[in-house]
């Protein structure tokens, strides 16, 4: 199988295993408040990439834990990621109309619901890893589960990127600004992303899993460098969301700083380091291999 279609297999598994986890956790639309549940699942079971889950999957395999216990801490994740994205399409934040090739939640419905849905998104993502059920370790991983989640959301990971973001608009940044504005809104989930697979492990060994939160946390840099690319090159169609909105919002973003090629440079360089500290991990890695290709090599 080639590497292309065996991380194409692999993506699929992972997307119909999260999907049905969110299908399972997310409130029917037939209850009320109707339009609040409706507006959740709107803006989470329509066709994202799920990397986050997928680094989670990934995580987890490259140190021996099995899918099957890792359908809470995935779409834990995954749900946090959603509310997130409700939140950056307001027109308080980025001010956009699409996502994921559908209006965005704020113009599908109105801007109150859309602010409650990523309210309840966000609290049902930790209600989700408190219950032995869905996140079937000891009470303490469960609370280190928690706290690695709560850490990498709030004011100290995206939430304070995003505060960064907003404060950065229409002002000029150095790199240094620009990378510490881009591991928290965006690196700070995916290294969490990581950190839940690890955990699941205790018994792991912690050298290899200091190399896995090194590769997360290149791999997450990367995810916005390249982000920041595809709002330049890529084509709205295929993005799902409009393109060029950066420049139109005087966003600083890697291109912006560096230019397109010496973004695309540092993509790569970052996908190198990622894979290196793999170096030493057997194939059960490979899915995260897979995945550092895929982050920098990707058009949507
Ligand atoms: C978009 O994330 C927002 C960023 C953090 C850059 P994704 O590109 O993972 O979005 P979906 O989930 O696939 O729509
Ligand atoms: C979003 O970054 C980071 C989040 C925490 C959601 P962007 O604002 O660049 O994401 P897109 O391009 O709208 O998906
Ligand atoms: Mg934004
Ligand atoms: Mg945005
Ligand atoms: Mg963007």
């Amino acid at each position: 199988m080639t590497t292309e279609s065996a991380l194409k297999q692999y993506l699929e598994q992972c997307q119909q295993r999260v999907g049905a986890a969110l299908e399972q956790q997310l409130p029917a639309d037939s209850i009320q408040p109707q339009r609040l549940h409706q507006a959740m699942r709107y803006a989470t079971l329509n066709g994202g990439k799920r990397i986050r889950p997928m680094l989670v999957y990934a995580a987890g395999a490259a140190l021996g834990v099995t899918p099957e216990r890792l359908d809470g801490p995935a779409c834990a994740v995954e749900l946090i990621h959603a509310y997130s994205l409700i939140h950056d399409d307001l027109p308080a934040m980025d001010d956009d109309d699409l996502r994921r090739g559908r209006p965005t939640c704020h113009k599908a419905f109105d801007e109150a619901t859309a602010i409650l849905a990523g309210d309840a998104l966000q609290t049902l993502a930790f209600k989700v890893l408190c219950r032995e059920e869905f996140a079937p370790f000891s009470a303490d991983i469960r609370l280190a589960m928690l706290e690695a989640l709560a850490n990498a959301s709030g004011s100290r990971g995206m939430a304070g990127g995003q505060a960064l973001d907003l404060a950065a608009v229409g002002r000029q940044i150095d790199l240094a600004q620009l990378e510490i504005m881009h591991i928290h809104k965006t690196g700070a989930l995916i290294h969490a992303s990581v950190r839940l697979g690890c955990l699941a492990a205790p018994a792991a060994d912690p050298e290899q899993v200091r190399r896995l939160e090194h590769y997360a946390n290149c791999i997450g840099l990367a995810f916005q460098v390249q982000d920041d690319i595809l709002d330049v090159e890529g084509d709205t169609e295929t993005l799902g969301k409009t393109q060029g909105k950066d420049q139109a919002n005087g966003k600083p973003t890697y291109p912006s700083l560096i230019g397109l090629k010496g973004a695309k440079e540092l993509a790569r360089s970052l996908r190198q380091d990622a894979l290196d500290s793999l170096a030493a991990l057997d194939g059960q890695a490979d899915p995260l291999r897979w995945l550092a290709d895929y982050i920098v090599n990707r058009d949507v």
